[in-house]
Order: C-alpha cells, then structure tokens, then sequence
C-alpha cells in the first residue's frame, strides 16, 4: 500500500517504507532539500515542518504517522515566498549560515497560527526546542514580533 502524502498542496503516493522518516521522504524521495538535517533525534529543530498547522520533528516521524495528512515545508509556506515570517527575516537580516532557519520560520508559523499576537514568554516557549549554533536568537525574536505587528 503506498503512503498517501500531500506535500504543499500536491498529493504523492508513494511506495516507501512506512517506517521511513518522513524527513528523508521529503527531501530524497520528492527532492525538496530546504527541510534540514541536524540531529536525527529530536533535538534541534532543523528538521521542523508542520502537519495541518502544527511543528513537527519530521527527523522522527515515520512516513505512516502521516499517512494521509497535509505536510508544508518552507518551499511551500507561502507560493511567492512572501510569507509575513519569511518577509520579516529578510528585513530582519535573521539568518547567518542559514542551516537552522527553515526549522525556525516554521516553528514561528506554527506559533503565529496559534497565538497571532504573542508575548516573548510565548515566544520563548514556542521556539526553545530550535537550536541556532550562530546565535540569531535576538533577530529571529524581533522577526517574528515584527510579523506579529507587534514590534519593528
Ligand atoms: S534533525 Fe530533527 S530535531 Fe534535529
Ligand atoms: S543561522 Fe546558522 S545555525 Fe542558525
């Protein structure tokens, strides 16, 4: 039985292992490679996509769990790339390598979603889990306030 995805608006059927991490399912099966590999186990966020709105770690998700489901990844966030995060991290000059910041602009949607206005608390909690080894923590902060309206 093939594994039933639909992946930023379009459906795959793909015959993959279920137990496949629905990580290596995006970015070797579809080849879409803005979805990070950092950890492999939960720890780093990089790997952050969303199921129907929600972050998950897509680095230890087997494909099957999703089975059915909608999946965006930061190719598919916004169809121009025009997202309000992802204008905010450009005026905000967020990221530095850049590894880490799919995971982040993700997460922070998924947070927008469920909170639109939020405190730094909120911020705090909601992005704690997505590491940034070049330390943008300040500017992913001001960006997602900024796209937020709730601080420039
Ligand atoms: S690669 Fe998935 S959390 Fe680090
Ligand atoms: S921008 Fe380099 S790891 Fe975050």
């Amino acid at each position: 039985m093939p594994i039933n995805l639909t992946v930023n608006g379009r459906p795959h059927a793909l015959d993959i292992d279920p137990e496949m991490p629905l990580l290596w399912a995006i970015r070797d099966v579809l080849e879409m490679t803005g979805t990070k590999y950092g950890c492999g186990i939960a720890q780093c966020g990089a790997c952050t996509v969303l199921v129907e709105g929600t972050a998950i770690r897509s680095c230890v998700t087997p494909v099957s769990a999703v089975d059915g489901r909608e999946v965006t990844t930061i190719e598919g966030l916004h169809p121009e790339n025009r997202h309000a995060l992802q204008q905010a991290w450009i005026e905000e000059q967020v990221p530095q390598c850049g590894y880490c910041q799919s995971g982040q602009i993700l997460a922070a949607a998924a947070l927008l979603t469920a909170i639109p206005k939020p405190t730094d608390e909120d911020i705090d909690t909601a992005m704690v889990g997505n590491l940034c080894r070049c330390g943008t923590y300040p500017r992913i902060r001001a960006a997602i306030k900024r796209a937020a309206g709730t601080g420039v």
